[in-house]
C-alpha cells in the first residue's frame, strides 16, 4: 500500500484524491488516509501531492513510520 504522512495535516490538498484509479483515499479528519486494502500501488498520487506527502510503505521517511499504523488502524486493518 502507499501511506499518508504527515505534511498532509493541515493542508489536505485533496489532488490525491482526483487521480486515485481506485478512489481508496478517505477523509480522516485532520487528514486524508489511504485504505490497504483497496490501494493498487499505481503510484499515481505520489507526484500529484503538492506537500510530498505520500510514499511507498516501504519508503515512508524516518520520523513518519508512525503514520503507517494509523493508514491501517484507520480502517481496521
Ligand atoms: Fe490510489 Fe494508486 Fe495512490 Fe494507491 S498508489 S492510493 S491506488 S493513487
Ligand atoms: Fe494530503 Fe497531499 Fe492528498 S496534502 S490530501 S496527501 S494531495
Amino acid at each position: 500500500t502507499h501511506i499518508i504522512t504527515s505534511p498532509c495535516i493541515g493542508t489536505k490538498d485533496q489532488a490525491c484524491t482526483e487521480v486515485c484509479p481506485v478512489e481508496c483515499i478517505y477523509d480522516a479528519g485532520e487528514m486524508y488516509l489511504i485504505h490497504p486494502d483497496e490501494c493498487i500501488d499505481c503510484g499515481a498520487c505520489v507526484p500529484a501531492c503538492p506537500v510530498s506527502a505520500i510514499f511507498p510503505e516501504e519508503d515512508v521517511p524516518a520520523g513518519e513510520e508512525s503514520f503507517i499504523p494509523r493508514n491501517y488502524e484507520f480502517f481496521g486493518t
